[in-house]
């Protein structure tokens, strides 16, 4: 923080309702950013500017050249600070950038430039109790002079974070969704990526959603909408009728969800579940007992009920979360800040400056 936004930066800090956080963009101090070109990235910065002046030909703008990531760091009630399975992001974000020909990030550079902004940023870890974390958010886009369809010359890639609250304030409330006729991506698309176009995609369909009263929708899957894929801009995953099995979707055009990894593993080695990654189709809602919306925002969103044509299934109860839900959502949110104890590797800790 520079001497001449002191003042300014400790204004915000004041204004911030450490309780009463949502999901809005609130600009933090600093942000990390770096340059790819000729074959390699630069070292990278951390910078108070939270403009990106781009070449007008970038291939981000117009084809749409970029991928991004989502995780998040808790305050822990011993002071310390964690990131949740950072690596994980890493891998996802290679992924992305190899399908979309752009250069890939290592695991070391990633969670560096992740280390950095949330040491830069601390102030505005929400505390311990809240519920509340610092959401950071890495991309990669294609800039550089260019007009014709092909990868870009130059690449930027930027981490920068936000201070939000828990999604549900008054603790987990089911949700209803609805199905669409819209697809998110292709059969063989980009659906995997954590791709801008996936998500320009659904904003009309989750728009019409919404107007409907529906939290989101339900994507099913593009070759045969006849199985479900996602919810909204999450994994989904149900609990059989015995309560004895979580089964989540498979497919390639589903994004690999890091909650959805975690809570399947949380579910066979700490609540001794079966788990199965298969298909779960639309008209077959009945064989399940619970279902959610996994992933970074809310951890997990219960699913009350799903509208499909003219049906309207309800899993647990509109109201009130599901007895298996609520005992995932209680561990995965006690791993993520340092309550529970996290499998080997999940938990990354940032050095605290002391601030
Ligand atoms: C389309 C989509 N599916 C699933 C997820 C959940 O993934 P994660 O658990 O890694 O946040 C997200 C959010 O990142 C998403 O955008």
């Amino acid at each position: 923080m520079s001497e001449n936004t002191r003042p300014e930066q400790a204004k915000k800090l004041a204004d911030i309702d450490w309780n009463n956080l949502g999901f809005s963009y609130i600009r933090t101090d600093l942000r990390y950013l770096a340059h790819w070109k000729d074959g390699e990235w630069d070292g990278g910065t951390l910078t108070e500017d939270n403009m990106i002046h781009l070449a007008e030909g970038s291939t981000a703008i117009h084809y749409g050249q970029q991928c991004f990531e989502g995780l998040k760091a808790y305050r822990c009630a011993d002071g310390t600070i964690n990131l949740f399975r950072p690596d994980q992001n890493a891998a996802r974000m290679r992924a992305s950038c190899r399908r979309l020909l752009m250069p890939e990030i290592s695991d070391e550079m990633f969670i560096d430039a992740c280390k950095q902004v949330v040491q830069a940023n601390e102030h505005f870890l929400p505390p311990y109790g809240t519920g509340g974390s610092l959401y950071l958010r890495p991309f990669v886009i294609g800039v550089g002079d260019n007009i014709g369809v092909r990868t870009a010359p130059e690449f930027i890639f930027s981490v920068f974070c936000v201070p939000v609250g828990p999604y549900f304030k008054g603790g987990l409330t089911p949700t209803n969704f609805i199905t669409s006729g819209y697809d998110r991506a292709a059969p063989n698309g980009t659906g995997a990526a954590k791709v801008g176009g996936n998500y320009a995609a659904s904003l009309l369909p989750g728009y019409e959603a919404k107007k409907r009263d529906f939290a989101d929708v339900v994507y099913l899957d593009p070759a045969t909408h006849t199985k479900i894929e996602e919810a909204g801009a999450a994994n989904f995953f149900a609990i059989t009728k015995d309560g004895k099995k979580l089964v989540t979707p498979k497919s390639p055009s589903i994004l690999p969800s890091i909650t959805k990894y975690s809570l399947l593993w949380l579910a066979e080695h700490r609540l001794g579940l079966e788990v199965e990654e298969g298909d779960i189709r639309i008209d077959e809602l009945d064989h399940f007992s619970e279902a959610g919306a996994c992933g970074t925002a809310a951890v997990i969103t219960p699913i009350g009920g799903i509208q499909h044509g003219d049906d309207f299934h309800v899993f647990h109860s509109e109201s009130e979360p599901g007895p298996v839900t609520r005992q995932l959502y209680d561990e995965l949110v006690g791993i993520q800040y340092g309550d529970r104890e996290a499998p080997e590797g999940w938990i990354v800790k940032v050095e605290s400056a002391g601030g």
